[in-house]
């Protein structure tokens, strides 16, 4: 797969958007359209990662890669197109040393969750064969897990005073 094919990606979607956003208004992002909050908005009751203001632009950069590369994937599990998955895989599942910085001193929970993050995208790469699509696919939904796991215990927190 081509780094032809992740761009026709990346503007396709955001292509897609931009239709979307000027057709419906409905669809504007929530600030653009949104009624006054009613009240205190309810606690958030996840725990919180303290992060610099630079450390959650990298985070935050990081996640979209993550995003854009489930994209991708789930097409090319889809039409098993193996080169793709291998690449992307690999590429997700590479620890990242200014992100491993940026963390080390997140709980220990949100680091291992990140951890096994990785590794599920190794497995991935390794299902990359033919007549591995359950594994596949059941890899790629332990990979989804990880995703909304670590956002639904954690959030990020500017650093106290
Ligand atoms: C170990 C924890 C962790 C895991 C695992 C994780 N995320 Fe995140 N994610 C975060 C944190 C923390 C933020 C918030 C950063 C901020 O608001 O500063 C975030 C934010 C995001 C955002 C919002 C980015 C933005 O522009 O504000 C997206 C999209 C996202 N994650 C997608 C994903 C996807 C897809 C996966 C799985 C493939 C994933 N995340 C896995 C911790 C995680």
């Amino acid at each position: 797969m081509s780094a032809i094919r992740l761009l026709l990606v990346f503007f396709a979607g955001a292509s897609l958007g931009a239709i979307l956003i000027s057709a419906a208004p409905g669809l504007r992002p929530a600030s653009q359209n949104a009624a006054p909050p009613a009240g205190p908005a309810p606690a958030d009751s996840r725990i919180p990662v303290e992060l610099s203001a630079a450390g959650r632009q990298h985070i935050r950069q990081q996640m979209i890669r993550y995003l854009e590369g489930m994209s991708v994937l789930s097409d090319a599990i889809r039409y098993s197109d193996f080169e793709t998955i291998k690449a992307v895989s690999e590429d997700l599942g590479t620890p990242d040393p200014t992100s491993s910085g940026i963390v080390k001193d997140a709980p220990e929970g949100f680091r291992q969750i990140s951890k096994a993050m990785r590794s599920d995208f190794a497995s991935l790469g390794l299902a990359a064969e033919p007549d591995k699509a359950a594994e596949l696919e059941d890899t790629f939904g332990a990979i989804l897990l990880k995703c909304s796991s670590c956002h639904g215990s954690y959030r990020a927190d500017s650093p106290s005073p």
